[in-house]
């Protein structure tokens, strides 16, 4: 069902030093940062050559990575996302193989203007993980 790992999102209270620490130290290529506020994230993207790595910084009241930065005030791995090519018949199955899909269940347009939906840490080996149709 999953397909090519799309991306890795780490959370950061600090996007600017995040984002410089893959330009600089690691030498990567970063996109510019993207207010979402639709998701309650500032959002930089890290293109490497077989994936990207998802920058996320709070924006706003209660955003959804607030609490993960308050247990984790250094910053750390957020979620995983898979391409999968229909996310509708991907969710029917999972739901029906007893996954839990977070939210109404629906997909969301995410950071990348694609419907991606999220499924419970605790049915996915304690990782938060998202779905793209791609
Ligand atoms: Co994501």
């Amino acid at each position: 069902m999953i397909g090519r790992l799309n991306h890795v999102a780490i959370a950061v209270s600090d996007i600017d030093a995040a984002t410089a620490v893959y330009r600089d130290t690691l030498g990567a290529e970063v996109s510019g940062k993207q207010d979402q506020p639709d998701h309650g994230v500032t959002t930089v993207f890290i293109n490497l050559p077989n994936t990207k790595i998802e920058l996320l910084e709070p924006l706003g009241e209660g955003s959804p990575i607030a609490k993960f930065l308050e247990k984790n005030p250094s910053g750390g791995v957020h979620h995983v996302c898979y391409e999968v090519d229909d996310i509708i018949a991907a969710r029917d199955q999972l739901v029906k193989n007893g996954a839990r899909v977070l939210g109404d269940g629906e997909p969301k347009i995410g950071a990348h203007g694609k419907p991606v939906l999220f499924l419970h840490p605790k049915d996915f080996l304690g990782t938060l993980t998202e779905l793209e149709e791609a």
